[in-house]
């Protein structure tokens, strides 16, 4: 079983590697670098919302999964002593573009999310993770990698596409927006295409609350705040983007400190799941 669980997540490793390779080449969404204004007042192009607490200049700020130019350049502009990781070698590459371009310092290193063995414990203040837990089958071990890269008191600031985002169909029937997946499906979800909910191409996974907010908590954080980024619009054309949203929300952002202590628990699937 547990060789089963390692192949398939090396197997979507691999697929969304060169998926995302591939979007670079295409010029896709995601793949821009930041633009001029992004960089104006950076530390407000990422943080409106004020999680970060203020000034982070010095601060040692981990990117993860969070390749393109866009992420690593704004941080970095903040003052932050910043290391961007991704999986895709085209996606660093326009970190290392970008980074030339502004003369900007970011350390860019190529692994998986859920491999940071390079780093060493307690090595960042700050972990930035945008969306991207969606292409790992099994996200345990991101979380268990973050917790003992970031040092205690540090934050880590993630979001995630919703479970009930991804199970559900991208056309509006007379009953509104339909279940099409189950909640407690394994493996890939079907391609999907011409959707901003979904990247053509990859494969993504379904990942269940208690993965999610159980994994962190689990990991050894402490939870201080969750937002549901807002994309609804009531006047928005049937079956949009925005017209989706007005039923289902499509993305998570969690506010997380790391604990002094790790919790040790059951493995989530044991407590729950009928056997
Ligand atoms: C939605 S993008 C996030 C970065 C984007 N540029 C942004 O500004 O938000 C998702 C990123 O996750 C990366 N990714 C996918 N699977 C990964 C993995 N297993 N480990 C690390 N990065 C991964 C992709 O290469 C891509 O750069």
């Amino acid at each position: 079983m547990r060789a089963m669980d390692d192949n398939q997540q090396s197997i979507a490793k691999q697929h969304n590697r060169d998926a995302w390779n591939r979007m670079v080449a295409g010029k896709k969404r995601f793949t821009q670098p930041a633009k001029d204004d992004d960089l104006h007042q950076p530390l407000h192009t990422v943080d409106a919302i004020g999680w970060l607490g203020g000034d982070i200049a010095g601060k040692k700020v981990l990117c993860l999964a969070a390749g393109g130019g866009r992420q690593s350049a704004i941080y970095a502009a903040t003052g932050a002593d910043v290391t961007v990781v991704d999986i895709s070698p085209a996606m660093l590459e326009l970190d290392r573009e970008v980074a030339a371009e502004r003369a900007l310092d970011i350390r860019v290193i190529e692994t998986s999310m859920d491999d940071l063995s390079m780093f060493t414990n307690e090595e960042f203040d700050i972990v930035i993770h945008p969306v991207s837990t969606c292409y790992l089958p099994s996200i345990a071990k991101v979380f268990s990698e973050v917790a003992r890269v970031t040092m205690p008191g540090g934050l880590y600031i993630s979001q995630h596409k919703q479970p009930t985002s991804l199970q559900t169909g991208m056309k509006r029937s007379q009953n509104g927006y339909e279940l099409m997946e189950p909640y407690y499906r394994t493996g890939p979800l079907p391609p999907v295409q011409g959707t901003r909910l979904r990247e053509e191409g990859t494969m993504e996974f379904v990942h269940r609350w208690e993965e999610i907010i159980g994994g962190i908590c689990r990991s050894g954080f402490v939870i201080e705040d969750l937002v549901e980024p807002f994309h609804a619009d009531p006047e928005a054309p049937r079956d949009s983007f925005s017209d989706r949203c007005c039923y289902v929300a499509p993305y998570v952002r969690i506010k997380a400190r790391r604990n002094a202590m790790k919790i040790e628990a059951m493995p989530a699937n044991k407590i729950f799941l009928p056997e």
